[in-house]
């Protein structure tokens, strides 16, 4: 079925319909189509088109399509879109009636409510995928609040931190993640309801109520705009690809520290997978994934970009383009953040190899020449003695412990008992007790402190409609 065809006198040819038919995707709409008309309908008793016993006809004809849509084959059709789809089922149980359903109502303003509904929900989801992981991450610092791993810049040892401080800082990435997808879910919270193609509807509805049905926090003030704006998809797309680059560079440290080499952590079975060649494998297949799904959303976003790009006002034929990058990137992030959630939760930490690594290491050289700087030498001399002793130690093959506190003041004097404790990672890490540092004691307000932002998230991912 069509919605056009008056001004025609031959139909399109086949593969032009099969060109332009969007229901294969955007039957995903379905229950937000079926919202929308329900409240256009209930605009349409208010202005006089239907009569109330029509009003709830069409109410509970639309009832029982969401109760039959679950069932198999629902969907195969050739109707041109969701909409039209809609309006063709409503005509199988009302009969004549459902022609009057499309009053003063355009596909156009028809598809960007759908569309906002739809990403709201999405939104909600993603943000309840990340509250999951979050917890995840907490409480894996909670299981192990003492592991020391040597932090990393340049992918050299650098500086010790506690692995708590490590989790803390992709919750912290998280967080933001989530915030992005709230504000994304603000500017999508807005209605177009009423305004028609371009122009606004010709007739006086009451556009404040249509949107308070459909749960929207506001109305468009623009119809021209807003019949053609998919910014809030775009702002999803965003805050998705972020949330999936947060959630790639946590797979890539732990497809890192789960080999051979590194050591620090093993992933569970649940996701892990074998080789079909050599039996010894044990491949972290779900982090590649991940990383590997990353790049897809992120294509995701330029794509709908590339979509939106010089496109004159208002709608254009080519905003149908917008709707499977907005699904593929919605049931990638979810399930990513998934899957990296039961990773999370079923990695066995090695904290005695991460403190090994730690030792071996010369992650308390800063800590070594911060003491000669406190004890008034200045900082550059004391970066040149404390680079003299490591280099020392490479050509003598010495680790940190190694080291007498007679021989490291030959080449300081200055230095006393204090730069032994200084020299174990764990004695070092109390030094950075600044806010945001990594002191346990700075760690643990913290995680105590993240706990508590987390459960104030759910507060707002848990209200509202969707
Ligand atoms: N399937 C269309 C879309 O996704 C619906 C709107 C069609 N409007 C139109 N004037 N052709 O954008």
């Amino acid at each position: 079925m069509k919605l056009w065809g008056g001004r025609f006198e031959a139909g399109p040819a086949e593969l032009f319909e099969r060109y332009s038919g969007s229901l294969q995707f955007d039957k995903r709409l379905f229950e937000a189509d079926v919202s929308g008309s329900k409240a256009f309908a209930n605009a349409l008793a208010q202005v006089g088109i239907l009569t109330e016993d029509e009003r709830s006809a069409i109410h509970e004809a639309f009832d029982a399509m969401l109760s039959e849509s679950g069932s198999p084959g629902y969907f195969d059709a050739d109707d041109e879109d969701i909409h039209t789809f809609v309006i063709r089922k409503l005509g199988e149980s009302v009969g004549s009636l459902a022609e009057k359903i499309h009053t003063g109502r355009s596909r156009n303003e028809q598809v960007a409510t759908d569309f906002r509904l739809w990403v709201k929900s999405a939104i909600r989801d993603t943000q309840r995928q990340l509250e999951s992981l979050m917890g995840s991450l907490l409480a894996l610092a909670e299981r192990e609040p003492d592991a020391l791993l040597p932090g990393y810049t340049h992918l050299r040892r650098a500086q010790a931190v506690l692995f708590a401080h490590y989790l803390l800082a992709y919750f912290e990435m998280f967080w933001r993640d989530w915030q992005r997808l709230q504000q994304a879910y603000e500017r999508t919270d807005v209605s177009p309801l009423g305004s028609g193609a371009l122009a606004g509807s010709g007739f006086p509805f009451d556009r404040h109520a249509m949107a308070a049905d459909l749960g929207f926090a506001s109305v468009s003030r623009n119809s021209l705009d807003v019949v053609a704006d998919r910014d809030f998809a775009l702002d999803f797309l965003y805050a998705a690809s972020v949330t999936m680059l947060h959630a790639s560079r946590l797979a890539e440290d732990w497809i890192l520290y789960s080999t051979e080499e590194f050591g620090f952590l093993e992933m569970g079975d649940e996701v892990t997978s074998g080789s079909s060649l050599m039996p010894q494998k044990r491949n972290p297949d779900a982090l590649e994934l991940l990383r590997g799904k990353t790049g897809r959303a992120c294509g995701n976003l330029q794509s709908l970009m590339m979509t939106l790009k010089g496109l004159p006002l208002a709608y254009n034929r080519d905003l149908q383009e917008d709707k499977e990058c907005v699904f593929e990137t919605a049931d990638q992030v979810s399930e990513s953040i998934g899957i990296l959630a039961l990773c999370v939760d079923t990695a066995r930490l090695r904290p005695e190899a991460m403190e090994r690594a730690a030792e071996d290491g010369w992650v308390s050289a800063t800590a070594l020449a911060e003491i000669l700087a406190r004890a008034g030498v200045s900082f550059h001399r004391a970066h040149q003695i404390v680079g003299g002793i490591v280099l020392s130690s490479v050509k003598h093959g010495k680790r940190p412990r190694d080291w007498t506190l007679d021989e490291l003041r030959e080449f300081a004097p200055e230095l006393d008992e204090r730069a032994m404790t200084a020299l174990a990672p764990r004695q070092a890490l109390g030094n950075h007790a600044v806010v945001g540092g990594t002191a346990p004691g700075a760690v643990g307000a913290a995680r105590q402190a993240a706990k508590e932002r987390l459960e104030s998230l759910a507060e707002v991912s848990r209200s509202g409609a969707d």
